[in-house]
């Protein structure tokens, strides 16, 4: 998708969520809204969901797509490299990056991001595969960051 609709749509997107947000303060029930507007919108996105930060695992949180893992180990994969880093991590082709968890062979690409909580703290993972290769860009870093503030 084109940089500049791909950024009208996620404006769109955010002012959607934005209200729905606002109509439950539960963490978990607002991170399955997200992730149902996310998934419905995006045609890009093929698995949209979120890890929970447990201990010292990520276990898997609301999503939509196809069954994925349900744990991940501490510090193997993109997830986890988005938690330590506290940053986004954008990988245009999985099989380049070393340590990937593959949950599904049909996904090439993949963005992940820290969710954090009020203090800043990071509680969650927000995770999108897309089966094209190369669908993330900084855009979708930008606007995502936005839309995982709406959790906690
Ligand atoms: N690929 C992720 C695992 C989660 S799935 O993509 C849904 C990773 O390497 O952490």
């Amino acid at each position: 998708m084109e940089e500049r609709k791909k950024a009208g749509r996620y404006e769109r997107i955010i002012n959607q969520l934005g209200e729905l947000t606002k109509k439950c303060d539960d963490p978990i029930a607002r991170m399955a809204t997200i992730c149902a507007v996310l998934h419905h919108k995006m045609d890009h996105f093929y698995w949209t969901g979120f890890y929970l930060l447990r201990d010292d695992l990520l276990v898997v949180g609301p999503y939509q797509g196809p069954v994925a893992c349900q744990v991940l180990e501490k510090g193997k994969g993109v997830c986890w490299t988005a938690a330590n880093r506290a940053e986004a991590v954008i990988v245009p082709d999985v099989t380049a990056f070393p340590g990937h968890i593959a949950c599904d062979p049909r996904s090439r690409s993949e963005i992940a991001l820290p969710v954090f909580g009020p203090g800043s703290e990071t509680r969650a993972v927000l995770d999108v595969d897309s089966t094209r290769p190369d669908a993330f860009s900084p855009t979708d870093a930008r606007f995502l960051a936005k839309i995982a503030l709406l959790v906690f």
